[in-house]
């Protein structure tokens, strides 16, 4: 059985107090809960990882990178590679959020290259796809879709693959307030799945979890995990209050 996974991306929020008080109040809340084969993934800003792996030693939760470097190490100030949160014991990172593409020119190209970074040092990668407004209105996002996947993911043989979370996030329903609906989430987790399908075979993408994210909170949640393509989510606005996250979670069980 495939791995129902809630990863929070908290993004560039939160002061290390807030941080702290944040990541603490999460995991007081899931020594209640039963997460059994379950995973949830807490991804803070790079300067508060050590502090929330000291917090998981004691928790059930996992710690998650919101991005690597492209490159393998030296003289690129300013990066942080994959070499070194493997390092600190990280176990997950975010590869090609839709943020990173606008506004950091994260091309195709290079977030094939963060994968093979991410590949080698053996994190859990969540790769993220979706497309914008304008190409859903035009009908185009399904083949947006599976160019970045085809471009991205698709270059890596059958065992690195089983280290790819996907994660299906809509640039129009981002921070929007606006989700996709439960029947426009599903029909195109069903056709990343079939996609997966068509180059690793039935098995592997009966395998792999492929995650909802877009302005998803614990009133949508459940009707959107509750589609049978849709194995979790990556979170951003709601998993900055512990109680709505640990809802969230609470909809995957
Ligand atoms: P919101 O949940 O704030 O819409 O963000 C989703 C997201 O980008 C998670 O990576």
């Amino acid at each position: 059985m495939r791995l129902k996974i809630v990863a929070g991306n908290w993004k560039m929020n939160l002061d290390f107090e807030e941080a702290e008080d944040l990541i603490s109040a999460i995991a007081d809340e899931l020594e209640n809960i039963d997460l059994g084969h379950a995973e949830v993934v807490i991804c803070p800003p790079f300067p508060y990882l050590e502090m929330a792996l000291d917090i998981a030693i004691e928790s059930v939760f996992s710690v998650g990178a919101q991005n690597i470097s492209h490159f393998d190490n030296g003289a690129y100030t300013g990066e942080v590679s994959a070499r070194m949160l493997a390092s600190m014991d990280v176990d997950y990172c975010i590869v090609g959020h839709s943020e990173r593409r606008k506004y950091f020119n994260e091309t195709d190209e290079i977030i094939a290259k963060k994968i093979d970074q991410a590949i080698e040092h053996e994190f859990i990668t969540i790769f993220c796809c979706g497309e914008l407004l304008s190409e859903r209105q035009a009908g185009k996002h399904f083949d947006v879709v599976r160019e970045q996947i085809e471009k991205a993911v698709f270059p890596l043989s059958e065992k690195e693959f089983y280290n790819i979370v996907i994660a299906y996030e809509p640039v129009w329903a981002i921070g929007t307030g606006v989700n996709a609906t439960p029947e426009q989430a599903q029909e195109m987790h069903a056709y990343i799945r079939n996609l997966i399908a068509s180059r690793y075979g039935k098995d592997v993408a009966d395998e792999t979890s492929i995650l909802y994210g877009g302005s998803c909170n614990s009133k949508n949640a459940p009707e959107i995990f509750a589609q049978p393509d849709v194995d979790g989510g990556l979170i951003g606005g709601a998993s900055l209050n512990a109680d709505e996250f640990i809802e969230i979670v609470k909809a995957i069980l």
